[in-house]
């Protein structure tokens, strides 16, 4: 695992956009899984800006989104297919036939899912995944308690995610109760993963996943078995993982003196 740490949201923007671009130069077709939420907002905005001066290219890029809220029409404003449009997909050169959301509408939930499984697979697989985390440490929409082999599947959303969204939708009862998700293994066989983190609401989380037992009470925390993570966190969600890791340093340094 590596850490690289940032100053602010702002640098974590840069330092993950820096190497969505560098892995879009190395390899013109990547494959690229994406996520939703404020976190990479400020990525996404790099990229467009990225594309704008003509450094990035993604003419043949493909991109695989973690989830989609169920059920939800992907036309719905609120819908990550309309976020993906809105905030990236609509300002790049990207081919909107290769960009893939699963879809909220699907009448048949195990059956989208099996078919967002299986395009991932057509399409050779994740090359670089975006993950930001949850409070209560899921990834994608994989809740606590989500088997740690799980496909992509429909899941019922924890109480704190419908409350997470309540701010997007008009009314508590518009917040859908239920996403199709990539799983957790989904997300595992993805070659290289990108966490990134920022705020003080997410430091306890983030050292939880990062520091604690692996299990599927913290999902984010099966990260640390991913043998190409890098996590890109600004100094507020850092203030507990690098206090922690200080006073263990501080611990080496004390014995060495002795
Ligand atoms: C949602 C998304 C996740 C995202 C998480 C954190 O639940 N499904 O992919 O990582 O929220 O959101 P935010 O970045 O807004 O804190």
């Amino acid at each position: 695992m590596k850490i690289l740490r940032c100053r602010d949201y702002e640098e974590m923007s840069r330092v993950a956009a820096q190497s969505i671009v560098e892995g879009i130069k190395d390899k013109a077709d990547l494959v690229l899984g994406l996520a939703t939420g404020k976190t990479p907002l400020g990525l996404y905005r790099l990229l467009v800006e990225a594309y704008q001066r003509g450094e990035v290219d993604f003419s043949r890029v493909t991109t695989f989104n973690l989830d989609e809220y169920y059920p939800l029409a992907p036309t719905h404003p609120r819908s990550f297919r309309s976020f993906m449009d809105k905030h990236l997909f609509s300002q790049v050169n990207i081919r909107r036939e290769r960009t893939h959301l699963p879809n909220g509408a699907a009448l048949d939930p195990a059956r989208e899912a099996e078919r967002y499984e299986r395009a991932i697979f057509a399409a050779g697989g994740i090359d670089l995944q975006v993950l930001g985390i949850g409070r209560n440490g899921h990834i994608g929409f994989n809740e606590p308690g989500t088997a740690l082999g799980s496909l992509t599947q429909k899941i019922q959303l924890h109480p704190e995610s419908v409350a997470a969204s309540r701010a997007d939708f008009d009314s508590e009862t518009e917040v859908p109760r239920y996403a199709i998700s990539m799983g957790i293994r989904t997300i595992m066989l993805s070659r290289r993963i990108l966490l990134l983190a920022s705020g003080a609401d997410k430091a306890a989380i983030l050292a939880r996943a990062l520091q604690g037992p692996v299990g599927s009470q913290v999902p984010a925390s099966v990260l640390q078995l991913h043998p190409d993570l890098t996590v890109v966190v600004d100094e507020p969600a850092g203030r507990v993982l690098f206090s922690e890791a200080q006073s263990v340093w501080d611990e080496v340094v004390a014995a060495k003196d002795l």
